[in-house]
């Protein structure tokens, strides 16, 4: 596999629900960060017109829904998204071993440029007390390492997970699980409501493959500037 460059590490996440918005970011960074996350908010908003429409500024698109339904509609949803050809998609793991396969196995009906399929293991914003009310009696990081492990037994690219899982999740999962770190913070930006934050030359450093940046590039005076200077940052290793 070709080394990626420097920008080609950051999806930039486009979270706005108004298409002309999303289109003239997408335009302007298009060259200067590797891909565009579209979510929940852009999609409930903007449906798979808009998503093709991002895409026809000529980024490559993670779609990002997590999915978590039954194993037949989430590769029926699957399905549909290949219609935009989105680079990666992803669903949360908890929906269990034959939803997962079903995700890839609906993922592997579009051949060779397939996306790659993503697990979503514990969310971030969910601690070891909320796991013990939903039942779930250990901790954070065991859960998204069993997590993580059932994604890869059943077929899946990688995890998206926050960069304090990192580095646990390489050293059991191996260096071909692709690791999809948000929460990402360079030193010159703020940190908005992100609390557990790295910089993005330290995800990188530490085994991250991809980057989702959000605001740091999108709510920036100048968002190719910063696109430009994060890829210089991880280029740099500082
Ligand atoms: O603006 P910011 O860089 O914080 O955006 C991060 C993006 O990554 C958002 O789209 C957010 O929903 C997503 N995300 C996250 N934390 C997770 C999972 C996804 O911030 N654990």
């Amino acid at each position: 596999m070709t080394k990626l460059k420097s920008h080609e590490r950051t999806f930039v996440a486009l979270d706005t629900s108004d298409l002309l918005q999303a289109l003239e970011l997408a335009n302007a960074l298009s060259g200067h960060v590797g891909g565009v996350k579209l979510g929940k908010e852009f999609f409930t908003a903007c449906g798979l017109d808009g998503v093709q429409a991002v895409k026809e500024c000529g980024m490559p698109v993670f779609l990002d829904l997590k999915f978590h339904d039954i194993p037949n509609t989430v590769a029926g949803a699957i399905k549909a998204a290949l219609l935009v050809s989105p680079c990666m998609v992803n669903v949360h793991a908890c929906g269990g071993e034959t939803m997962l396969r079903a995700a890839v196995q609906s993922a592997e009906e579009a051949g060779e440029g397939r996306p790659l399929v993503l697990g979503v293991t514990v969310l971030t914003s969910m601690d070891e007390s909320d796991l013990q009310k939903i039942g779930i009696e250990c901790s954070v990081s065991d859960q998204v390492l069993r997590l993580a492990y059932l994604c890869q037994i059943n077929g899946l690219d990688g995890v998206v997970c926050s960069a304090q899982e990192v580095e646990g999740l390489r050293k059991h999962l191996g260096k071909n699980f692709k690791l999809v770190v948000p929460g990402i913070r360079p030193h010159w930006a703020q940190n908005n409501d992100q609390k557990r934050i790295v910089t993005p030359a330290d995800a990188i450093a530490i085994g991250a493959d991809y980057l989702v940046i959000g605001r740091p590039i999108t709510k920036a005076d100048d968002p190719i500037e910063a696109a430009d200077k994060i890829a210089a940052e991880i280029a740099a290793g500082t």
